[in-house]
């Protein structure tokens, strides 16, 4: 039997979409989550994959100066692909060059609208209502050294009410998230 192919999460705050993609592959025959990573050491996200007993570690701003520590550990590792669930710093070069189309993140609005730096989380969907936008919905994509510009991998929308607010919008957002990534995630890779 081949090993199964190794997935490091990144993300940097609540963990809803890394604990849904934990819960996604725990028993998967092919694929396994086989490492947490966070820059923040409070975020919940590890706690999840503690629960989960899978190991995890803290990236500093150390690593992001000068990842070559953090390459070699994803190395000895041997992990495959990396999939980004709440991310906020930006993918080093060198890392994108270790992980050429195999790093996946989750934008929580249509790209390339509302992408880049800053446009994260409750920004995007505050700006998405103060654009009076109709729709909005979800983007997963490859990284590559520039925010948010990877090629689209999967789309998915929601209509927006006029009394939604920024909050009512992330509440569909979510739901999208947490109905399509892993299932995504998990095509991307076996593909
Ligand atoms: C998610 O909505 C994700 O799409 C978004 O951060 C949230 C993390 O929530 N990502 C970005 O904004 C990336 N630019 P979670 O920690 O509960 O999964």
């Amino acid at each position: 039997m081949s090993p199964k192919i190794r997935v490091a999460i990144f993300g940097s705050g609540t963990g809803s979409n890394a604990k849904n993609l934990i819960q996604h592959f725990a028993h998967h025959a092919n694929v396994e989550v086989s490492w947490v990573l966070s820059n923040k050491p409070q975020a919940l996200i590890l706690q999840h994959a503690t629960d989960a007993k899978i190991p995890t570690r803290i990236i500093t701003k150390e690593d992001q100066a000068n990842c070559s520590t953090l390459i070699s550990e994803l190395r000895e590792r041997k992990i495959d692909w990396i999939v980004l669930a709440g991310y906020l710093w930006k993918i080093p070069a060198e890392l994108c060059a270790e992980f050429p189309n195999k790093i996946i993140n989750i934008h929580p609005a249509l790209l390339p609208k509302y992408g880049g730096k800053g446009m994260y989380g409750h920004f995007v969907h505050e700006a998405v209502n103060a654009a009076n936008e109709k729709e909005s919905g979800i983007t997963i994509h490859f990284v590559n050294e520039h925010y948010d510009e990877g090629n689209i991998i999967f789309q998915a929308k929601c209509s927006i009410d006029e009394n939604d607010g920024p909050e009512g919008i992330e509440k569909k957002v979510r739901a999208l998230e947490i109905a399509h990534f892993p299932h995504i995630v998990e095509s991307t890779i076996l593909l």
